[in-house]
């Protein structure tokens, strides 16, 4: 009986986040480290979809999860998507090396691998294109109002320079760098910071948006940086990205002190990443220091550290 696997990589938001959610560019670059996966098997009898997913302690039948349970909800875009009134008697098993609620893009990989190995399964996988509005449909579950940014650096698992509602402009990286991702271990569901962002521009609109416009800024010339191939000048914007975060109000203690850390330690620069208040933050780094401000990093805290190439 053939098994149909596919998989999704996690994610870092390098540069943007939240003010990515008002229309300023961001960038976001795939993280090939960590990956979702799901295994899809016909049964010989029986009916309907067993899902079993190890990490969320999940061994269930589709039709008895909640409608707005991501997994059914995934499973369900793609069915309608093709057209397919429901699937053959089959297990589909989902896993993930990828951390929860730490802003790397658990929740739309696992989307992504689903999409993909169901709509493999019924002999029609979808273009990326497809997968990643469906994907994003499930987005909106986990974040209320997703810009889209995780979404599409996971379908595409390219680097992208990423404006809500305009086209999908991909990154080219001309000289690969490193970068150490740090976990805090704090858990912050990114619908939270997003909500608690948008009350506080509503409550004053015009500094949130000298923020929003700082960031934009900040990733345009990140961008410029990476296409020029100067490297080393992301540090610094990494530090100005954090600071202007902070005063938008998406730091944390634990972030402070892992940003810090990793700056003492000799990155070139360092920030939070994702929805913050807790989740991950990320430093580059050259080669020679990698190890050591992963190091310092575990020792400031953090409850696990990524070192990975972006290229
Ligand atoms: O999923 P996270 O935690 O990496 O956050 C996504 C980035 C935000 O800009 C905070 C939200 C969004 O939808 O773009």
């Amino acid at each position: 009986m053939p098994a149909y696997t596919a998989s999704a990589p996690g994610k870092v938001i390098l540069f943007g986040e939240h003010a990515v959610v008002y229309g300023q560019p961001a960038i976001a670059v795939p993280v090939l480290d960590v990956q979702a996966k799901a295994i899809i098997r016909a049964r010989p009898t029986g009916e309907g979809i067993n899902l079993i997913a190890p990490e969320i302690s999940l061994h269930n039948q589709y039709k008895h999860l909640p409608l707005d349970d991501a997994i059914a909800l995934a499973i369900r875009l793609t069915l309608d998507q093709l057209k397919v009134p429901e699937l053959p008697a089959c297990t589909l098993i989902i896993s993930s090396t990828i951390p929860l609620a730490a802003g790397l893009g658990s929740g739309a990989a696992v989307s992504v691998a689903i999409i993909r190995a169901v709509s493999r399964f019924l002999g029609h996988l979808l273009p990326d294109e497809t997968v990643n509005k469906l994907a994003f449909e499930v987005e909106k579950l986990h974040h209320g109002t997703p810009s889209g940014i995780d979404n599409t650096v996971i379908t595409f698992s390219k680097p992208v320079y990423f404006v809500k509602g305009e086209p999908i402009a991909m990154l080219e990286i001309k000289l690969p760098f490193m970068l150490v991702i740090g976990d805090t271990g704090v858990i912050c569901p990114t619908s939270v910071t997003v909500r608690d962002v948008r009350a506080a521009y509503d409550a004053d609109p015009g500094r949130y948006e000298t923020y929003f416009d700082l960031c934009g800024r900040i990733a345009g010339k990140a961008a410029s940086s990476i296409r020029d191939k100067r490297n080393p000048a992301l540090g610094p914007l990494m530090n100005d990205n954090h600071q202007v975060l902070q005063q938008i109000g998406v730091s944390s203690p634990e972030l402070d002190t892992l940003v810090d850390a990793a700056r003492n330690a000799g990155a070139l620069g360092a920030k939070l990443s994702g929805g913050g208040r807790g989740g991950n933050m990320i430093a580059l780094v050259e080669p020679h220091t990698a190890e050591n401000v992963a190091a310092a990093l575990r020792e400031a805290g953090a409850v696990n550290t990524i070192i990975t190439t972006v290229r």
